[in-house]
């Protein structure tokens, strides 16, 4: 009665499963998986937001497959406030980046074909190509004292049936930007081999250093789909908007845009009050990535401090993001060690493998968690050892 696609094994992964059962029980808990901004006390203009949401505007209806113009303009102006001019014609707006990154497998790839991802990186990727009927292949990142692409693997990876290349700037859970020599070098290997960069930029914002990174927004070396979007520029995951961006040579792109057009008017998915409330909205990142980056520097601080104090952990090298990546002893897989963490000392932190972690030996750990609970979470982690 249903289709293969959806064939997935439901079953609840083992440390679900005791994550359930741990709550249920009323077991204390310290949660350093935390990713949901709306619930890490951070504190939001509560009454702009709900006024952005109330405009009269919002009444009337004029569909648009890109989105509304006002919102275009609002995403262009975030683009050239970091010196990358991006034209509102290129500017599709979406739910989600999730919904984003179906417009493109859409877009690019018939059924089976294939799109390069990071290796360790999101774990989303699997469902939305299984959705999308893309097949994955994955690329290593490589750390050593830094992480970087593991450029001639790239290379090996790419078959006849590779229709981009997926990079996440920076991306999650290793928080590494790429460099320019790396986005020049991409631009190359996708040019050459005319296949589309689709750029994940949903953590652009959240550099430790002093520069900036650069967008791949104003792309230009090979057909680029760059999306991004309030669930976590502004901390506003429940708003639902985001964009993709499409750059790059003719006549890729504009062939590129005109399908997206087609795919972008079938649905029409943005509604209209958070589309007129956008521009307010967006203005609101510098207050919330103010808080954010404090909390994150005072979290990594205090990993630091308590990392400093043995030798068993450490911490693996991060540009930005919101999480670390703990390095310890692998004297059992990451999966065992997660549930006795939880069993033994009610911490909940995410396993390696989660992330795709090559090998046993890597704990991930979120940055944004209330200070309090890391002090006391990590204290907990590194006992362990
Ligand atoms: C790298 C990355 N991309 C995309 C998303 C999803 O963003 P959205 O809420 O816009 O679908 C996440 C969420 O954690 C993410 O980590």
């Amino acid at each position: 009665m249903f289709a293969k696609r959806t064939n997935w094994n439901l079953e609840t992964n083992r440390l679900s499963a005791a994550m359930a059962a741990h709550r249920a029980a009323g077991k204390p808990l310290i949660d350093l998986t935390i990713s949901n901004p709306t619930e890490c006390g951070f504190q939001y203009d509560e009454e702009a937001i709900l006024d952005a949401l109330r405009n009269p505007a919002a009444l009337k209806y004029e569909p648009n497959p890109r989105g509304l113009a006002v919102a275009r303009d609002a995403v262009a102006q975030y683009y050239s406030a970091r010196g990358a001019v991006v034209s509102n014609e290129d500017i599709f707006l979406t739910t989600s980046t999730s919904e984003a990154y179906s417009y493109v497998f859409r877009t690019l790839c018939n059924p089976d074909d294939e799109v390069l991802i990071p290796e360790p990186s999101y774990p989303l990727f699997e469902f939305l190509a299984d959705i999308q009927d893309v097949r994955l292949v994955r690329y290593p990142l490589v750390y050593d004292y830094g992480w970087q692409i593991d450029f001639h693997a790239l290379e090996q990876a790419i078959t006849p049936r590779t229709r981009g290349v997926i990079v996440v700037h920076p991306n999650n859970p290793t928080g590494h930007f790429l460099k320019l020599e790396e986005m020049r070098k991409l631009n190359e290997v996708c040019a050459a081999r005319e296949i589309a960069i689709i750029a994940d930029e949903v953590f652009l914002d959240f550099a430790l250093g002093d520069k900036p990174h650069v967008t791949f927004a104003a792309n230009s070396g090979a057909l680029t789909f760059t999306m991004s979007g309030l669930s976590k520029i502004c901390g506003l995951p429940q708003m639902k908007a985001a964009w993709l961006i499409v750059g790059g040579p003719e006549p890729s792109k504009e062939q590129a845009v005109s399908r997206l057009e087609v795919i972008a008017d079938t649905y029409l998915s943005m509604n209209t009050p958070i589309q007129w409330a956008l521009p307010a909205l967006l203005d609101m990142r510098r207050e919330f990535q103010r808080q954010l980056m404090g909390r994150v520097k005072e979290n990594l601080a205090e990993l630091d401090r308590q990392l400093a104090g043995q030798k068993a952990c450490s911490r693996l090298e991060v540009e930005g993001g919101w999480n670390a990546v703990i390095r310890v002893p692998a004297t059992r897989s990451d999966e065992e060690l997660a549930l006795e963490l939880l069993a033994t000392r009610g911490v909940y932190v995410h396993p390696g493998h989660f992330y795709d972690f090559p090998a046993a030996g890597y704990l991930v750990l979120s940055l944004i968690a209330p200070t309090p609970e890391l002090v006391k979470g990590i204290k907990l982690v590194i006992s362990t050892f």
